[in-house]
């Protein structure tokens, strides 16, 4: 299962799976889940602070496969730094543009933070027209261009610490944009959107270097259904 998750992740970005969690699993987790208010965000220094959040949730991240993956993804030690509830109402779609003002998480965007994983657990069905998350597949890949200009400033002293899109960041800069978004058109111009939906229980892994969007919807009787999310966040320690 490493293997499987490490080698989506490298190639596309993301990771979609419905065989990591069981029924009792996922029925524990709901419980921890209910006591939560939403985006009850908790703060991690140590791995054991999860324990006390959910216990369930603590033993899950404790496996091989995900403790290995990222190890191997990242090349070096990681640690969670935030554990995310959420409940997540879908909204209508409005016009892209007026999204990437806003700067919300409707438009197209990355975590602007570099390398950086997010494993979210689903606790409730989803349906492929609701608000599951669009990814774009492979975009969590600087292009050559940037690492070209990267590894050009970096002889300079400059953006030592620099791992995410670089010309896209300054060009939206220059034009006083949102530095991390980029519109629908361009996205859908350059990449595969894979849309996250399933069944409850489904866990989704992805790097926030690539561009994703929460969707919205186009009719208005799926905006009666809340997306129920757990989110990991991890970086290099
Ligand atoms: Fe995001």
């Amino acid at each position: 299962m490493k293997d499987l998750i490490l080698n989506e992740i490298i190639k596309n970005g993301i990771f979609i799976t419905n065989q990591l969690l069981d029924e009792d699993e996922k029925n524990s987790l709901k419980k921890d889940f209910l006591n939560k208010k939403n985006k009850e965000l908790f703060k991690i220094d140590k791995e054991e602070q999860i324990k006390k959040i959910s216990e369930t949730l603590f033993n899950f991240l404790q496996q091989d496969s995900i403790k290995d993956f990222l190890r191997d993804y990242f090349g070096s030690e990681t640690k969670c730094t935030n554990v995310l509830f959420s409940r997540a109402v879908p909204e209508m779609k409005i016009d892209d543009s007026e999204q990437i003002k806003k700067g919300n998480v409707f438009g197209f965007h990355n975590d602007d933070s570099g390398k950086q994983i997010k494993i979210n657990i689903l606790l409730n069905d989803l349906d492929e027209k609701s608000n599951g998350l669009e990814y774009a597949a492979t975009s969590h890949k600087i292009s050559k261009l940037d690492k070209f200009l990267i590894s050009v400033l970096k002889n300079f002293g400059l953006y030592k610490n620099w791992d995410k899109h670089l010309i896209n960041y300054q060009k939206n800069k220059i034009q006083g944009k949102k530095v991390n978004f980029m519109s629908e058109k361009e996205i859908k111009k350059k990449f595969k959107i894979i849309k996250v939906h399933g069944k409850s229980g489904l866990i989704y892994i992805f790097d926030t270097n690539g561009f994703h969007r929460q969707g919205s919807v186009e009719t208005e009787n799926l905006t009666n259904y809340k997306r129920e999310l757990i989110t990991l966040y991890y970086n290099k320690k």
